[in-house]
Formats: C-alpha cells, structure tokens, sequence
C-alpha cells in the first residue's frame, strides 16, 4: 500500500469515526454545507423580489426550515379549511445573500431544496433556475453559470400556496425542510448519482451491486479512476474495488461494480445495522470527489400465505400512517421532533411507517434507517382526478413522471423502504374508467425502470374485484384500506398476489375523555360526507377505544383481524400520531384529527399501551381511566397488560383477579366510583410483576415540568420537549385541569411551540403560554445555537411555580 493510500484509508476510517452514522442527508460531509441560515422573509407578493438590487433590508430574517401557516391565527374561513387544519396559505418570498469566495471559481456549486410548498420558483442573480410545483419533491439546481465569484450573490424563491384547497391534510407553506449548497469539482459522483442494492444475501456472504454515475462537466475527457469502499459501523473497510472509466466532456457516465461481504450483519427492525459505501473519484492521482452511501444488507419477501419474511424469519409489520406535520412545529422539519416521534413509536413496539400520502423528507427514512423501520414510500394522493379542488392533479400531466422517478432515485438506497406505493385511494380505482390501468402500468414501468427489489403498491380502498386498478395486475403486492370485515376473503379475491393493509382502523379519541359504558361502540360519523349529527357535539371522542368510524374499526377489533391471518403482511393504522387538519368527526371548532395513538403535543393515549402490551416483550400493565368521578357512577375500570392476571384494589378492597381468554386484549371491571385509590397488581407465574395505581386527585395545587432531555445540542436546532403537568397538593396528575400556564425563558434557548394535544384549541402554537388540556401541556425548547443552561419557568395563577434547566452543549 502506498503512503498516500494508506493515509486515504485511515482518513476514511477517522471520518466515519468521528461522524458515526452519517447525521443528515448529505452525502459529502466535507462538501455540503446547510444553507438554512439568515433568510429574509416577506409574507405576499412584490414584484421584482428576485433582483439581486431589490431592498429587502425590511423583510423579516429567519433561519430555515420554515412554515408561516403554523405562525397565522385559526379561522374557519381560511382556504384551506378545518381540513387543512384552517390555518392561512398565501404568497411569500424568500431571499438570501451570500458570498461564493473567489477560490471557489472552477468549481461546480449546488443548491438542494428538500422540499417547499408549493409552487416553488427559484432565481439565482435574477437567473431563472426553475419551477416545482409538487411540495413534497426534492430538488436541485445548479448555480456555477451565474454565480458572483469573490462577490455577493442573491438566490430568491418565490412560494406561492395561495390556491387552496389543495390538500385533505394540514400542509404548511414555505421552504419548510432543509436547503443544502454543495460545492464541487466538475467532475464528480452525480446527483443521487449512487444505486446499492445487495441481489444475493445469506448468512455467509452478500453481493452488493453497486452503480456509480459519475458526471464530467468540464471542457476535457476525463480519465478516471472509480475506487468503491465498504466501511462497516465500527468504520473497519471491509471490501473495496476499483474500475476505470473515461468521460468525455459536458456528459455522464454509470460503472458498475459488485463486491461482496462476507459474513454480513444483517439489517433487521430490532437491529438495523448499516455499512456505508465511499465512492472516490480520482483523476491524476488526486480524489476530486468522495460521495459516502450509508445501506444495509437484508433480504425480504412478501409471500402470498406467510406474509412478510425479513431475511428468512416471519415478520409481521406493525405498522403506522402518519402526515408530515409535526404538531406545534407545523410542517417546518426538525430533525429531533421526527426523532422523537420514531422513538415513542418504536417504545410501542411499532415496526413500520407509511409516508402517507407523499415523499418524507430524507431525514425520516435517515433515522428508519437507523432506528430499524420497514417503510412503506407513498409518491401521491391522488392522480389525475382530483380529491381537493387546487390539488396536484393540475400539475399531473406535466410533472408526474418527473416527480415519481426523483422520489425513487432519491430513496432507492435506503434500506429502511421496503415498498412503493404509487398512490393512496385513487379516484380512478372506483370507475371503470380504463385510466386506472393505463395510469398503473406507466407509473409502475417508471419505478420498475430505476428499481426491482421493491414491491410495488397502491393503496386501495375499492377492496374488490372491480377494483380496474388492482384487476390490472400492475401492483406486485395488493394494497388494501379498510374493508375490514372482507379480511378473511382478500386472499380469494386476489389469489396469486401477496397482500398488505396499506390503511387500517381509523379509530377516534381524545386523550383523557372517556365515555361510558366502555363496551358501547360509538361509529362517528354516520358517513364519511355528511355533518356530524350524533352523540352530544362535546367535541371529543372516547379513549375507551370505543369509537372508531364507520369505514374503519377500533384498535382492538383490528389488530385482532389483522394478528390472526398470517396472509396479511401486516398493517398501517391510520394513524400514530394526531395531525392537523381532518378533524373527523367533527367540524369546526375541531382543527386536528381524532386518529392518532399518541395525541399532537406527543402524549400517548391509553390504547398505545393496548400495542405496546401486543408488540413488546417489556412488562406492561396500564389501567384505564383516571379516578375523579361522581360518588356511585359506573365506572368501567380496564387494564392492558401482559403477564398472566391482574388484580384490581380499590382503596384496598380486591375487587378480583382477571386473565385474559380468547383473543381478549384487555380485561375490564365495572366498578361503582368510590373516591381513593385504584391499585392493579399484576403477576407473572404467580409472582408480581408490576403495580399502577391511579388516584383521585385533589384540585390543582402545582406545576410540574418534566424534560425528555435535559442536555441538547447547542447547535441551534436541537429540541427539549418540556412535559407540563398539573398536580393537586399531593402530586397527582388534575385529570380535568386547564389552567392557563404562562412560560418565561432565559438563556440560549427559545419556545420554538406550545401545544396541549386539544383538537379544538385556537390557540396560538407560537405563544409563551398555553391551557393545559386533561392535566397536561407542552414546551418545546430549542437551543439558539450557543452552549449555556436555557432556564424555562412556568406560572400559572394560583398554583406553585415551577422551573427546569436545560443543558445546551
Ligand atoms: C382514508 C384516507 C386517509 C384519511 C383516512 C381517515 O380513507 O386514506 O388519508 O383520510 O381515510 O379515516
């Protein structure tokens, strides 16, 4: 080995060590840099916004990712309307200026919108570069011809999300995930310009298929030298090849090359190891450019009896659907809040994500990646026959193509997707329009043609054999939503075809509201079109698991179906969390959905515990409701748990022992309310295991604040999320509490969202106070990107102060 190709291996080796798993979507840490900082903003149209001269010394400045509908007020007469979560649209503008220094002539500079909604045109020096209007595509453009070098230079993106409705679901609007600029030799590994995938995997070895595009754009051939290194997590090389290639200029070139790893760690959900693939470019013995892959080894198949096998084992997907937003962050990505969420999802024992209905951003199949998730990535929500009236069938015709083929050359190398889905409930499923095969056929060809290790599916929600779309026989796996009690038929229906439950349940509750009895199942509302009519208009919906809609069931009715056929490769519950918008089933004031296991502001509601009993081996044991009721009401007493019994105490006096039989997945006691303490034992061979108990409390005496984190990231994007709880004098959660709570913050830190998980609050996500809802609210802390203690202190009329402090390091 020579000096300088033992010091490149041992600088590989120290880069991966000091980076760990890659921390962003960025392929050449050492090129790209973030390019979220020091924006002005203007909310509405000028015109000549996008001059390099146009003074825009008035606009506010801010730092990306941003949403400015998460900033404006409730009102049901927003555009959007309580389906889009009736928070304001419009027009904005965003400019940057920037200095490209003069060393940087010669090389090739990239600008990388993860995504911005909608209706995205971007101009360099007053250079048109382009239009996007789908808001869930990323991007690139390429500035070299028109930059200032040595000088100042404004790029300007013009958003424009004033025609609505366009979406069934809170969107948000502005540059609201990450923008990147990279800067480059002219010659260099393209854009995505990277395709692994590992064709034969078994325990003793892997072949890895790797394509390099790499992309000459200067004015003479290029003779170069391809070196692909596979590094493990440790950062060891493990195997590495070299090809030689010659370019001629102004164009593109794709080697391929195959390498094996021997004795392979395999990804799996409870284990997703990856490797990383360091393509390196050399050109007259000097690498101009090094583009890193993170990928994982693993083999899969969905069988039309099994289900899905991951490396040859059965596996059930327990899986979740989930929108974009991120509850009191709208839709501006953060990387820790969508960590979070993964986290709580994966405590529950969930395994899979569905993208519904659109490409996430690159963070989320980053941390699947590397929290073990089998992701289902969705392309649209609707084709060319439209759901909402300004939605993405207007831009259908001319963008699809386009849109659908950089989503899969975005995603392909991700271990993580599993699936694509090329659509969720398309209206052309329902006729017998020949559109929904013709439709199928072109966009399966357009994945087939960049990716065959992935099955391709819709999600259907005309679960029968007139559905044109699946009759056409384009989707490698049927897709199917809903259509619960046709379960045990779908394998007839659809013989030959391996099957999964894109969408299931569609369950409806509050968190903390329970209606009684538990065992009367309320269908809200009748039908998916029509006003809500029944129940008493109070704007909630039990968390009794006893209330689902009339297309979907609840929790418990369909993981019972979904657990007991192994031909169903397992399901997507609409939905882990609570998202805005789609307040079924009620109108306005409601302005966030009813679907999620774990509310907006991020606390489960009790059936997360019902899963993680089902989907976890941890001991668990949860009771259900709290205990503040009118002496001699019924009370339905139910416990989660999975041990082998349970006891129930009421303020010490047994009131039984109860095993689940059948397929139960609780068990339950009718108890008339006497105030104290509700205890439960439960028990594992005889011996306990676990004991909750929940009290009667007292009336709000304190504040308790409680922090996820109480060190985070000086880095200006890192998050605490501060849970705030009202206690009576004895420390006991207020079950009914709602006083308003007032935050004051000092040090490096900021309330970047307040939130209390109510779906009818019409406050301000952006305030320094918030009504606790059911006992609880949130603060969300962000670091401003200097090291120091953040101190949050909440007050509240009447109860005893509390404060934290946060460690930004
Ligand atoms: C489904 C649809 C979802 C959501 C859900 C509510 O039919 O795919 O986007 O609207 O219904 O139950």
């Amino acid at each position: 080995m020579t000096v300088t190709r033992w010091l490149r291996s041992l600088l590989l080796v120290l880069s991966f060590l000091c980076l760990g798993i890659p921390s962003h979507a960025n392929p050449r840490p050492q090129n790209t840099i973030t390019f979220n900082q020091d924006w002005r903003f203007h909310l509405g149209d000028v015109s000549q916004a996008q001059r390099p001269d146009f003074d825009d010394s008035q606009w506010r400045k801010l730092n990306l990712p941003h949403d400015w509908s998460i900033e404006g007020a409730f009102d049901e007469s927003n555009p959007a309307g309580t389906g889009g979560g009736a928070l304001p649209g419009g027009l904005g503008w965003y400019r940057k200026t920037f200095n490209v220094p003069a060393n940087s002539k010669g090389k090739s500079l990239f600008v990388d919108f993860d995504g911005v909604y909608r209706n995205s045109e971007v101009w360099i020096n007053d250079h048109y570069l382009g239009k996007r209007p789908y808001g869930y595509s990323s991007f690139q453009y390429e500035l070299t011809p028109f930059l200032n070098f040595g000088g100042k230079n404004v790029i300007a993106v013009k958003v424009d999300n004033s025609q609505q409705p366009n979406s069934r679901w809170y969107s948000g609007s502005g540059i609201y995930r990450n923008v990147w600029l990279t800067t480059i030799d002219p010659v260099h590994v393209d854009h995505w310009g990277t395709w692994i995938n590992t064709p034969e995997v078994n325990e003793q070895s892997a072949k890895v298929a790797i394509q390099t595009t790499v992309r000459n754009q200067s004015q003479v051939d290029a003779a170069l030298n391809v070196t692909t290194t596979v590094i493990d997590r440790a950062g060891r090389e493990i195997t590495k090849t070299s090809s030689d290639i010659s370019i001629k200029p102004n164009s593109d070139s794709t080697i391929s090359q195959v390498l094996t790893i021997s004795r392979p760690t395999l990804w799996t959900d409870d284990s997703p190891y990856l490797y990383k693939a360091v393509s390196e470019v050399e050109q007259g013995g000097r690498v101009v450019d090094r583009y890193e892959t993170p990928f994982g080894v693993r083999s899969f198949v969905f069988d039309i009896n099994k289900g899905f096998l991951l490396n040859g084992k059965h596996l059930k997907i327990r899986g979740v659907c989930d929108h974009h937003d991120l509850g009191a962050l709208g839709a501006a990505v953060n990387r820790r809040a969508l960590e979070r969420q993964l986290e709580m999802l994966k405590a529950m024992g969930v395994n899979g994500i569905r993208t519904s209905h659109n490409p996430p951003a690159p963070e989320l199949l980053e941390l699947a990646d590397q929290m073990g998730f089998i992701v289902m990535d969705e392309a649209f929500d609707m084709w060319k026959k439209e759901k909402t009236k300004f939605d993405y069938h207007l831009d259908w015709d001319e963008w699809h193509k386009r849109d659908l083929e950089d989503l899969i050359l975005r995603d392909r190398n991700h271990p993580s997707v599993f699936i694509w889905s090329i659509g969720n409930e398309l209206a052309e499923q329902w006729t017998n329009d020949p559109q929904a095969g013709i439709i199928s056929k072109e966009l399966s060809a357009i994945v087939r043609n960049l990716d065959r290790t992935r099955p391709i599916t819709a999600a259907c929600n005309n679960v029968s054999t007139q559905n044109t779309l699946i009759m056409a026989g384009d989707l490698d796996l049927v897709g199917t939503n809903y259509a619960h009690a046709e379960m045990p038929k779908f394998q007839q229906m659809f013989p030959n075809r391996p099957l999964i439950a894109t969408e299931t349940t569609s369950a409806l509750s509050t968190r903390g509201s329970y209606d009684l009895p538990a065992d009367q199942i309320r269908r809200w509302p009748r039908k998916w079109d029509e006003p809500f009519k029944d129940g008493n208009l109070d704007f909630s919906c039990s968390a009794y698991d006893n209330c689902s809609t009339p297309w979907g069931s609840t929790h418990e009715e369909t993981w019972k179906l979904v657990k007991k056929y192994d031909f169903v490769s397992g399901m997507f519950i609409w939905t882990g969390f609570d998202y805005l918008g789609e307040p079924t089933p009620y109108p306005w004031p409601a302005i966030s959905s009813y679907f999620g296991i774990i509310d907006l502001a991020g606390f489960p509601k009790d059936t997360y515990y019902m899963y993680q009993s089902e989907w976890t081996s941890k001991p668990v044991l949860h009771l259900v409701p709290h205990w503040n009721w009118k002496q001699g009401d019924m009370i339905d007493v139910w416990a989660y748990f999975n041990s082998d019994e349970v006891e129930l105490f009421l303020n010490g006096k047994s009131l039984g022992t109860k095993r689940k039989t059948g397929d139960d997945l609780h068990v339950s006691w009718r108890v008339p309310f006497e105030s104290g303490i509700l205890k439960a034992i439960s028990r594992r061979k005889g011996k306990v295991e676990l004991t909750e108990e929940v009290r009667t409390a007292g009336e709000p005496a304190k504040i308790v604040l409680v922090a996820d984190r109480k060190t985070i990231k000086a880095d200006g994007s890192d998050l605490s999320f501060v849970t705030v709880k009202v206690v009576d004098d004895k420390g006991t959660l207020v079950p009914r509490a709602n006083n308003l709570v007032n935050f004051e913050i000092s040090g490096g830190g900021f309330i970047a969202g307040v939130d209390n998980g109510s779906e009818i609050s019409h406050e301000s996500f952006k305030e320094n106070h918030r009504r606790a809802f059911h006992g609880l609210a949130l603060a969300i802390i962000q670091s401003q990107g200097a090291p120091g203690a953040i101190t949050l202190k909440a007050t509240s009329p009447g109860l005893e102060n509390a404060s934290i402090v946060i460690n930004a390091r």
